[in-house]
């Protein structure tokens, strides 16, 4: 089994299903006429000549299967007459920046939330971190699709690889939430961008556990979260493959787990046992210089044992 099964093509409207087909092309920032009666003003507000921090909600327009798991958790802003509105960048990286936008409805301070829009970069200036040793073991659908992959010349190829890391994080995303893991809820995937639930407070990011200086009763506490988390990724057959005292956000006394596109399957992939002893080392050393005596040995056999 593969987080890649569910990769599909999303530019197509195919399984619109539950909205009403009578949305514009969301690039013409144009809205759809019957909520931009009621709103009146907000009409102003998404002009991208007037305003370009500001479009239309994505929502309306992204196909069921480009939305995250259902519940939909209670503070999902879903109405068609929200805005969204760019709040400025939390972080730029070497394959992606991470952006802070509010979706909200003009005049309801009950229907705003904030969000973090995770953008892949179009993969021409992107460096190309994580290589074919993650990605052993993966399938991709289209065969097309595999051989521009292959073939990195091709502009194709490049898009399809900025694009499929960007859908591996939101399935990979998608599952773990379902599983229970501490991870960002997805809210939606379109093309490149991943909108997901914002790690913080009023604008500020949580820090990342690296930075984070806890009590040793939240050092224990931590450590505690740290194991549950581990096990549900391997009870789902994965390591994450890239684990740190970055890739964990430290939001009060609860660890946020982030960054999986490169999950690795543990059965599928040669180099994933490699991954998990690394992801146990990095975490490990972290806790140890705070004072706690954690074994990476000992943690990755608890772990391993939980995927089997
Ligand atoms: N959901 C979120 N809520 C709050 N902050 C976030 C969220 N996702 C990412 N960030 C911030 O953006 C940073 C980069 O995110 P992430 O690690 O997913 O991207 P990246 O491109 O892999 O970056 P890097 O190369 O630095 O690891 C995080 O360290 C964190 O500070
Ligand atoms: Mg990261």
């Amino acid at each position: 089994m593969s987080f890649t099964d569910t990769f599909t093509p999303h530019s197509s409207y195919l399984f619109f299903d539950d909205e009403p087909p009578h949305y514009p092309d969301p690039s013409s920032n144009a809205h759809p006429s019957n909520a931009a009666d009621a709103l009146g003003d907000a009409d102003i507000f998404a002009d991208p000549e007037l305003h370009p921090d500001i479009r239309w909600s994505t929502w309306p327009f992204v196909e069921k299967l480009q939305r995250g798991p259902q519940p939909y958790p209670v503070w999902l802003v879903t109405e068609a007459a929200a805005l969204d509105t760019e709040l400025g960048i939390l972080k730029t990286g070497k394959e992606a920046d991470v952006h802070l936008i509010e979706r909200a409805v003009p005049g309801d301070p009950h229907k705003a939330v904030q969000l973090a829009a995770k953008r892949y970069r179009s993969a021409d200036d992107r460096a190309f971190r994580r290589d074919s040793s993650y990605t052993e073991g993966r399938k991709v659908k289209k065969s097309r699709d595999q051989r521009a992959i292959t073939n990195r010349k091709s502009e194709y190829g490049r898009a399809v690889k900025s694009g499929a890391w960007a859908w591996a994080e939101f399935s990979a995303l998608s599952r773990l939430y379902t599983a229970g893991a501490p991870v960002p809820y997805p809210v939606q995937i379109d093309d490149t961008e991943i909108l997901m639930e914002f790690i913080g407070e009023d604008g500020v990011a949580a820090p990342r556990l690296a930075q984070a200086r806890p009590s040793a009763a939240l050092l224990q506490d931590y450590w505690h979260q740290l194991r549950t988390a581990m096990g549900v990724f391997a009870r789902l057959g994965w390591a994450h493959g890239d684990l740190s005292p970055y890739n964990t956000l430290a939001h009060g006394d609860r660890l946020v787990i982030i960054d999986v596109p490169q999950v690795v399957d543990l059965a599928a992939s040669p180099f994933a046992t490699q991954f998990l002893h690394r992801d146990c080392v990095n975490m490990c050393t972290w806790f140890n210089a705070r004072g706690l005596n954690a074994d990476p040995d000992v943690l990755f056999a608890e772990v391993l044992a939980e995927a089997w």
